[in-house]
């Protein structure tokens, strides 16, 4: 049986199934738990060879809502990008990657993804380009705490919903370079972010964050308005803090005294010129 080429069949539960299989089998990436809870997102486009009913190679185009530099506009992101042992080196991978940009040709500005460090070669090899990313951040000041903030569990189904409901309401984060989309949001709520979401309902916002020592790391704000960092920061705060990192750019916070480095930690690639240089992507905007 020839190998044969499928696209657009997330309304072929056998084929979705095989998709699903290949990912857990390739990535380790289980998505059941995004599907059952009904956030599977159609805008999320695979391209795969299937033989036998089994993916055996495959790559996902994602079309994403974006904002850059104040401009509402899309953003492809590759993901889901992997090829079976034994059927590597025959072309199967670049070739489905080509196949999806020329169908989403012409309804994007850019084209970015974040590699593997394995499969950094091949992304150089194909044509991809790295790309350096800028990390925002500033030293902590001491504050008086408020009271206020509560964790919400992606396990309990009425935080969920509140998850959602502020992922579809929310205004984008940053005017120079905001990427979203409510479903791929939701996905780090069950995977990525699990322990690190907590309401502010004095704000009405939501807060992604952890600390390590005294490093805090805020990867997303959530809010029909973004509140100013400096209404924000009292309800995280730590005297242990020393350093606060920001994952994605800070431009809507009004932080005085913002920092910024250049990072590569992200391994991001982009192919042919992307509209924004040295950017910051939200971590959050991660397929
Ligand atoms: C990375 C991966 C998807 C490549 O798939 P593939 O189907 O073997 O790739 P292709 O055959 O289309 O490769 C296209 C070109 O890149 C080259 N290439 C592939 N893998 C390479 C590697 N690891 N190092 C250097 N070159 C590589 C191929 O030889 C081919 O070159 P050619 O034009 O000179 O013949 C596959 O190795 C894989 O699934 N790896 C594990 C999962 C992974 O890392 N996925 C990416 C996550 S971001």
């Amino acid at each position: 049986m020839e190998i044969e080429l499928k696209t657009q069949y997330w309304d072929n539960p056998k084929a979705r199934n095989a998709f699903k299989a290949f990912i857990l089998k390739i990535h380790g990436l289980d998505f059941t738990e995004w599907e059952s809870r009904g956030y599977w997102d159609n805008a999320y486009t695979p391209f795969s060879y299937f033989k036998d009913g089994q993916v055996i190679a495959s790559v996902c185009i994602y079309l994403l809502d974006a904002v850059i530099a104040n401009r509402k506009t899309k953003l492809v992101q590759i993901s889901g990008v992997g090829t079976h042992k034994e059927w590597r080196r025959q072309g199967l991978s670049r070739e489905l990657t080509n196949l999806g940009l020329r169908w989403a040709r012409g309804q994007h500005d850019g084209v970015f993804l974040f590699a593997d460090d394995e499969a950094i070669p091949y992304y150089k090899h194909c044509g991809f380009s790295p790309l350096d990313e800028t990390l925002e951040y500033c030293h902590a000041e001491p504050v008086p705490k408020k009271q206020g903030i509560i964790p919400l569990d992606p396990s309990n189904q009425s935080d969920l919903d509140k998850i959602y409901r502020y992922a579809k309401n929310r205004t984008p984060i940053s005017n120079k370079l905001s990427v979203f989309s409510s479903k791929l949001l939701m996905f780090h709520a069950l995977y990525t972010m699990r322990n690190k979401i907590y309401e502010i309902p004095d704000l009405e916002c939501l807060v992604f964050f952890d600390r390590e020592g005294g490093l805090v790391n805020v990867y997303d704000i959530l809010g029909r308005t973004i509140p100013s960092f400096e209404q924000v920061y009292p309800y995280l705060a730590s005297e242990l803090d020393n350093r606060i990192n920001f994952h994605f750019h800070t431009d809507n916070l009004g932080i005085k005294g913002i920092k910024t480095e250049i990072t590569t930690g992200n391994n991001t690639f982009v192919k042919e010129s992307f509209p924004i240089s040295t950017p910051a992507f939200p971590y959050t905007s991660r397929a």
